[in-house]
């Protein structure tokens, strides 16, 4: 047991799944943690509060954390954690340039978060939020020949945009729907492509020649914005388009006015602008864009692997060992 003057502050940003708050109290010795007790976030000035002076801060991908928030928790702060894969919340360049170390959530909820893109692609191209509304408001009178068809996996093109740990773990999923060819783009071709016989092609390629484009790349300053009008322009009429990566990656107004003519047949989205998306956005008025709350990762048992993975990072931040996961800054 160490003394008392080395127990050390951690912020929880959020109430966080058990298995991660019962890893932090059987640590009680090493670090004591003031937690935001809420499932609501944090307010910023709360935020703000509840770093000072803390060693560690556990954080979700709703938390921005940059200048401001680094400067509350002053020169104490050793280790940020976030409950996410994603970190493009984090000013990374800020927190290298303290020395501060991250860990993160990779692995461990890209099945689940694959799961969530296969069942929003084909809950979009086969109009089920459709199909489950008018059998329950009596829009079904009968079966009918061209009544709600979609689009089928079968015999398709599938491209998809960033083919990292879940594009991988989708294309996976997909090939056995009967996939014809699948396509990929990114900053480099892929070796493990050869699993799901991926071909690396030109962005513009992929977008005139699929069927099913899905967005699975990170957030970054050069995917900000990416799916934007000349983007939709250039893929079929026919195609659908599904984003589980960051809401951010998509100009809305554009995919807005791409499903609305009839540029492109559909859109599935998990993340948006901002999130939570206004009940009152256009993109919800439209029958051909499937809207979904962020819960790509969300599985119980996902959870508590990515709440018990995070507390593990954060421990080892603050006793200077090796993280289970750490990214790299
Ligand atoms: P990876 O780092 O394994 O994959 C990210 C991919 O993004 C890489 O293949 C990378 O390709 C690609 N990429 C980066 N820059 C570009 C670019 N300019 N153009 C095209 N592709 C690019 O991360 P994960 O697969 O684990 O996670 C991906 C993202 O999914 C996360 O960052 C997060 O935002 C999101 N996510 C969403 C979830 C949800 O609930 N909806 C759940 C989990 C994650 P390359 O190596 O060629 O650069
Ligand atoms: C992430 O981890 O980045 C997701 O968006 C939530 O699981």
């Amino acid at each position: 047991m160490q003394s008392v003057g080395k127990i050390m502050k951690v912020f929880v940003t959020r109430r966080i799944p058990p298995e991660g708050m019962q890893i932090l109290s059987s640590a009680a010795g090493v670090c004591e943690a003031s937690v935001w007790d809420s499932d609501e976030p944090v307010s910023r000035a709360e935020l703000l509060k509840g770093v000072q002076g803390a060693a560690g801060i556990l954080c979700l991908l709703s938390d921005k954390i940059d200048a401001e928030v680094l400067n509350a928790a002053g020169p104490n702060l050793k280790v940020i954690s976030t409950l996410s894969v994603g970190f493009d919340h984090l000013a990374l360049d800020e927190i290298k340039k303290r020395g501060i170390r991250v860990g993160y959530t990779p692995d461990v909820l890209t099945d689940a978060t694959a799961e969530l893109t296969v069942a929003l692609l084909l809950a979009t191209a086969r109009r089920l939020p459709e199909g489950v509304e008018e059998a329950k408001n009596g829009g079904w009178s009968t079966w009918k020949p061209l009544w709600l068809c979609g689009y089928g996996l079968s015999g398709s093109t599938v491209g998809i945009v960033g083919l990292g740990r879940i594009g991988m773990a989708i294309a996976q999923r997909l090939m056995p729907f009967g996939v014809k060819r699948l396509l990929y783009t990114g900053r480099n071709a892929k070796p493990h492509a050869a699993e799901v016989n991926g071909e690396f092609v030109p962005m513009d390629t992929l977008l005139s020649e699929c069927d099913f484009i899905v967005i699975s790349c990170s957030l970054t300053p050069e995917t900000q914005g990416l799916c934007d009008k000349a983007f939709f322009t250039k893929m079929k009429n026919t195609a659908v388009f599904v984003n589980t990566s960051r809401g951010a990656v998509v100009n809305q107004e554009d995919l807005y006015e791409a499903l609305k003519n009839g540029q492109i047949a559909a859109a599935g989205l998990d993340v948006t602008t901002p999130e939570p998306l206004p009940t009152n956005h256009p993109l919800f008025t439209l029958n051909n864009c499937v809207v979904l709350p962020h819960i790509g990762s969300a599985t119980y048992s996902t959870r508590g692997i990515m709440s018990s993975l995070a507390a593990r990072n954060l421990l080892a931040g603050l006793q200077g060992t090796d993280m289970p996961s750490e990214l790299k800054v």
